[in-house]
């Protein structure tokens, strides 16, 4: 499954893998530092995430690297993902870009603040606070929305955020998804398959993603979906990537409405985005 994620990345998991592993001053401290200079065993599936969705993300965006895209990671917690990417696209690329993180969590956001001091990265600025609730700098533009692994609604709140930045690139792996699950009930065309508990909960984990698709395809973005690392690595390994159109024409909810009313469920994105919502036609 690896090989048909990057079959045709510009480099390999390998490559930026070593690129990662060549210092200890950028796996200190992020404490992924192992004894040897290898990533420890206790970093090694947060390691493993993170070099498969950079390799995914800079695959996706090297139409627009010569473009200085700034990046958001929303719920960013350590900012594994973010501060990867910077070394990365520093040391292969030859570019600095301007990254934002964003995580509700206070003392995050200050252990972010403090790695990226001691790893001279002064392209980076973290904000403490919801997702939604997220603004750029005036006058400054977000490129691509990142988010791996934002509990819940929170990767609904990339998604929302995204799509008010006008990002051109939009790219999350989710975590849990509990928002549809309460919804799914008996009277529904599937209720024979959603009958049983371990369906009902995969079942509702891909239709949350169908949903989260088709809101993006309404907003004017191209939707596809890939695997950033095998699922023995996580089965949380489903990236959803969204580019913005070139027309930027949005259009319109009408598949989204229609799995909503077959299920007779209602997606957050709705109450985050009523403006997109309040202007559909069907
Ligand atoms: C499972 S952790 C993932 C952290 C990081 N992205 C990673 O892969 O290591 C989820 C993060 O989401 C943050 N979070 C939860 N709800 C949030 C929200 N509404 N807005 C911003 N951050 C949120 C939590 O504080 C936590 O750091």
């Amino acid at each position: 499954m690896m090989g048909t994620v990057l079959q045709d990345t510009g480099y390999s998991v390998e490559t930026l893998s070593g690129v990662l592993t060549s210092s200890r001053d950028f796996l200190r401290p992020l404490r992924w530092e192992g004894p040897g200079g290898d990533v420890n065993r206790r970093g090694m599936k947060k390691f493993q995430e993170t070099v498969g969705f950079s390799a995914h993300i800079l695959h996706k965006i090297k139409d627009i690297l010569d473009d200085d895209p700034v990046f958001l990671e929303c719920s960013c917690g350590k900012s594994y993902l973010t501060f990867a990417l910077n070394r990365i696209l520093r040391e292969l690329y030859g570019v600095e870009c301007t990254f934002y993180g964003v995580d509700i969590s206070e003392s995050l956001i200050g252990k972010c603040r403090g790695i990226a001091a001691s790893l001279g990265f002064d392209n980076m600025s973290f904000t403490a606070g919801q997702t939604l609730g997220f603004n750029a700098p005036i006058g400054k533009k977000v490129d691509v929305v990142v988010a791996l692994h934002a509990c819940d609604s929170a990767t609904d709140e990339a998604i929302a955020r995204g799509i008010k930045l006008g990002a051109r690139y939009i790219m999350v792996v989710p975590c849990c998804q509990n928002q549809l699950r309460g919804q799914i009930r008996s009277a529904q065309a599937l209720h024979d398959l959603t009958d049983f508990g371990p369906l009902l909960y995969r079942f509702a984990d891909l239709v949350t993603e169908a949903l989260r698709a088709q809101v993006l395809r309404g907003a004017g973005y191209y939707v596809e979906f890939h695997e950033i690392v095998p699922p023995t690595v996580t089965p949380k390994n489903l990236v959803i990537t969204a580019r913005m159109m070139r027309s930027g024409k949005k259009k319109g909810m009408d598949g989204y409405r229609r799995l909503c009313n077959q299920l007779g469920v209602r997606s957050i994105l709705e109450d985050f985005l009523p403006e997109l919502f309040n202007g559909e036609n069907g």
